[in-house]
């Protein structure tokens, strides 16, 4: 709303020429240069004559000059807009001023990877949404959440808190997950081995940009550079993120016991490991569990190869067995695993707000890069959730959300099982989503495409493998849809389907 701001217009008052006529120039220029958008609210005459030191009459004359042109239009009380009713030719011209062709510095750019996802990924107007496996964040206790922020406001004023602060996140946050960490994920932290990140995703890439870092430095005196490992079938962004930085990837094989310990240490042969980034409370995509076996087995792989685990651990609170897995952190012994996570599962995406536990000396280095990226997170939420977590009114809503997310995972079992019998799928102990091994005849790209016409948008297996391997399954969240919205969606993915076997 332009009216909001002052705006600045720049005469030339050039000699000779009537200031009214000047006056019209300039906002014609600025409207075709994209500046001064079709239907765009205009200052009144008064404001644009005290900011341009001109006589209101003036501005008055200019204004009715450019409205006779056909460049303004007025609406009684409202005051004046720029025409909504512009020429096409104008419009397309302006739309080329506010869009300029890519310059040769974009275009040098190599593709990143990450297209087809954030495509897949996407809000699709109108569409029902299998998504990864994203909560409902219309479960949120707005209200619960809302106070919080108010009194972190006041404390704010009241303390000055939102000046800058630590790097690694506002200290009663730190206490209140390096709190939560020891109760609920076994692990012996305090708040000096917690830095607060915005959302597990850059957690993932400060761990990523470590290795590089390392990696950089480790070159100059070794000759084989190391590697990161992860399973074929894992999140693309985290793969991205270990990708941009130049850290070479090398995919394993899976089971249905989680990552294939035998290929890893075959590799550790062949190649020096830097890192494995893992999801082992629920491997994404395939929602795994890995075994108690093979995580001692990891460690203790971890220590004889000497490499690192980045430990992805983001939505290890929807666990509907009693006895979810304690994470690999809480079972090392020699401070070999950055452990990220995340309350965008919790609470909300939109929160962004997710956590390293790491050795002291990595979160002193993480505190170092951020101060690179963003300097520190955001105080506010910082100290809202921090109140949320000490009075437990984070644990009460996921004990409420875990309810409502057992039901939707009970029921979209019964459904798929009973629409897409020809689906193989293992029901998960816990995350938000379903991975559905489909008939292997199934094109997966065709399915994508009609089910998106049918009304359901799906994430195809394909999108997270790492090898770009045609893989007959998608990943089917559930979390997000209550059972009206499941059904719609059901529906119409099992009308895609059908259209590949017509009868
Ligand atoms: C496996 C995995 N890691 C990391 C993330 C990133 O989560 P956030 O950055 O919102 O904490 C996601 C998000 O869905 C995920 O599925």
């Amino acid at each position: 709303m332009l009216r909001n701001w002052y705006l600045t217009i720049v005469l030339e008052r050039t000699a000779g020429v009537a200031l009214h006529l000047q006056l019209v120039q300039a906002i014609i220029q600025e409207i075709q240069r994209g500046r001064l958008l079709p239907g765009a609210a205009l200052p009144g005459s008064r404001t644009i004559a005290d900011a341009l030191s001109l006589n209101r009459k003036t501005v008055v004359q200019a204004y009715d000059e450019l409205l006779a042109q056909g460049w303004i239009e007025t609406q009684a009380r409202r005051g004046a807009f720029v025409s909504a009713r512009l020429p096409a030719p104008m419009i397309e011209k302006i739309n080329k001023a506010a869009a300029p062709i890519p310059d040769s510095f974009v275009k040098s750019l190599p593709p990143n990877g990450l297209s087809a996802f954030l495509e897949s990924i996407a809000e699709k107007p109108g569409a029902i949404r299998f998504s990864d496996g994203v909560p409902d964040a219309r479960l949120v206790p707005f209200d619960v959440l809302s106070r919080a922020y108010r009194r972190a406001l006041l404390h704010s004023a009241r303390a000055n808190r939102l000046a800058y602060d630590d790097s690694r996140g506002n200290l009663l946050l730190r206490d209140a997950i390096a709190d939560m960490l020891r109760a609920e994920r076994g692990m012996s932290v305090t708040n000096t081995q917690i830095c607060v990140v915005r959302g597990s995703q850059m957690g993932i890439y400060l761990s990523a940009r470590l290795l590089a870092i390392k990696e950089k430095f480790v070159n100059e005196v070794a000759t084989s550079s190391g590697c990161v490992v992860m399973e074929d079938l894992g999140y693309p962004p985290a793969r991205e993120a270990f990708a941009s930085f130049g850290v070479a990837i090398e995919y394993i094989a899976q089971d249905c016991a989680g990552m294939d310990l035998d290929a890893l240490e075959a590799l550790c042969h062949q190649r020096n490991v830097s890192a494995v980034y893992t999801t082992p409370h629920h491997q994404f995509p395939t929602t795994v569990m890995l075994s108690v076996e093979r995580r001692i087995r990891l460690l203790e792989l971890a220590r004889r190869y000497d490499f690192l685990i980045i430990e992805d651990d983001y939505d290890h609170e929807f666990h509907f067995s009693h006895n979810p897995m304690l994470p690999l952190a809480s079972m090392d012994t020699d401070g070999r695993v950055i452990h990220i996570g995340s309350l965008s599962k919790v609470l909300a995406p939109g929160l962004r707000l997710g956590y390293i536990a790491a050795p002291e000396a990595v979160i002193n280095r993480c505190m170092n890069e951020i101060m690179l990226i963003d300097r520190q997170g955001n105080a506010l939420t910082e100290l809202a959730v921090a109140e949320l977590m000490r009075t437990g009114e984070i644990k009460r809503h996921v004990r409420r959300a875990l309810k409502i997310y057992k039901e939707r995972r009970d029921y979209a079992v019964q459904r798929v099982s009973e629409l897409i019998p020809s689906a193989t799928f293992t029901i998960p102990a816990g995350g938000l989503a379903l991975w559905l091994e489909l008939d292997v005849r199934i094109d997966m790209q065709r399915l994508q495409r009609d089910a998106l016409k049918q009304g359901v948008a799906i994430l195809p297996g394909q999108l997270f493998s790492g090898t770009g391997r045609a893989i007959p399954a998608l990943r089917l969240g559930y979390a997000s849809l209550n059972q009206q919205e499941l059904e719609s969606g059901l529906a119409a993915l099992v009308a895609a389907i059908q259209q590949q076997f017509p009868a």
